[in-house]
């Protein structure tokens, strides 16, 4: 049976891998951090008892700070492929943590590669590794960006995810190691953090809706992303660490919106048709360096991994907002 070791489980990329991963028959690992609340809610309709006979997902308390328990994980689970999401993955937090962003979404990439190559010498093992990079590494790159395109970070996580990017390419080269990078575009769904502007914008449309709230506060509406589904993109974080060699791929849909047309369609597929007045613009949610223009060219994607993006901007934004009023208990 395959093992596989799931950094950052606890996130929205982490739930929907662990689904298809046991949905694939592997035994998966995941690392969640101590907190004084729970923090597995993204987890637990895939969780199951560790007393159990034949169970597959098994949780272990870690921290990308501490290399120390990383590496004991690695050698005692003997993992065939390590997936490597956990990160501070908030840009505009980073700008607020910028050290703590550098030592966990930089540095924790360094840790498990570091691990992966003495525990390959030790015991003669392979391990695939994957790594969570982004199109915030394209940064002020002009529009659109593939993996030719030169990377211009613009903020403490897009610089934190660059060394982890080259760390992962070196460790590669250097030592022969199935690493990769995934370079991936915005990916949401209804399990996307509540401060990502999506998820921050269908929340505040379904809580108008039942009358908790009058109003979203928001930033920068003019912003283009390439936004995509995220159960999608985790199949295609898996087929690069099936691909036959280690290669670095983008990922995202080839098509960019504003936030301001996620805001506009949202708003209309809840039936309000006059949304501005239901969003108020305020300054602490601009950043001091903005990216203005992302935008996906996936073709390599296409070509090589079999991969592409099926579900549809005017979709995604339903899925989103359908869900957040079905919490709400709105009929629709
Ligand atoms: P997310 O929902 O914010 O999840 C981040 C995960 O990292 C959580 O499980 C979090 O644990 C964990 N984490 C945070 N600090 C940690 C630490 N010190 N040690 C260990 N784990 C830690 O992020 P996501 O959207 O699933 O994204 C997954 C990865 O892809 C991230 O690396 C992100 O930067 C990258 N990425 C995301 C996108 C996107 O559009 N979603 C695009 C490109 C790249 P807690 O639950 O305990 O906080
Ligand atoms: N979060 C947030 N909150 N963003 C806002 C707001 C707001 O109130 N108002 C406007 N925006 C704009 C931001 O300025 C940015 O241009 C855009 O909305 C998207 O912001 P986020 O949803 O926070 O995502 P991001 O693009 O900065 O980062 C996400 O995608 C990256 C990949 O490109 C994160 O998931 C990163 O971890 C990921 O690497």
């Amino acid at each position: 049976m395959r093992k596989a070791l799931i950094t950052g489980v606890t996130g929205q990329d982490g739930s929907y891998l662990v689904e298809l991963l046991l949905g694939e028959g592997y035994e998966v690992h995941g690392i969640i951090r101590r907190a004084s609340t729970f923090n597995t809610s993204r987890i637990e309709h895939v969780y199951q008892d560790p007393h159990v006979e034949g169970t597959r997902f098994f949780l272990h308390y870690g921290d990308l700070a501490d290399a120390n328990t990383i590496r004991k994980l690695i050698y005692k689970i003997r993992p065939d492929e390590i997936y490597n999401f956990g990160a501070q993955s908030h840009v505009r937090v980073s700008f607020d943590i910028p050290e703590y962003t550098a030592n966990i979404t930089g540095l924790g990439a360094l840790r498990i590669l570091e691990a992966i190559k003495d525990y390959e010498g030790e015991t003669g093992a392979k391990v695939k590794f994957y790594q969570a990079s982004s199109s915030e590494l394209f940064g002020s790159a002009p529009p659109p960006q593939n993996e030719l395109t030169p990377f211009q970070p613009r903020s403490p996580y897009g610089v934190a995810k660059l060394f982890a990017f080259h760390t992962t390419k070196n460790y590669r080269e250097a030592y022969g190691i199935f690493a990769v990078n995934g370079i991936l575009f915005n990916h949401e769904s209804p399990r996307r953090g509540e401060t990502f502007v999506t998820r921050k914008i269908t929340k505040g449309i379904a809580d108008i809706v039942a009358g908790r709230a009058d109003k979203i506060y928001l930033g920068n509406l003019d912003a283009k992303r390439d936004w995509g589904y995220a159960p999608e993109f985790v199949e295609a974080m898996w087929r690069m660490l099936q691909h036959e060699a280690p290669e670095d791929f983008v990922i995202g849909t080839g098509e960019a919106h504003t936030v301001r047309e996620f805001c506009e369609l949202g708003f209309h597929h809840a039936g309000i048709g006059d949304w501005q007045k239901y969003v108020a613009i305020v300054h602490r949610y601009f950043r001091p360096t903005e990216v203005d223009y992302l935008l996906a060219d996936p073709r390599k994607a296409r070509e090589k991994l079999g991969w592409y993006a099926r579900t549809k901007f005017a979709d995604l934004v339903k899925i989103m907002v359908d869900a957040d009023m079905k919490i709400n208990g709105v009929k629709q």
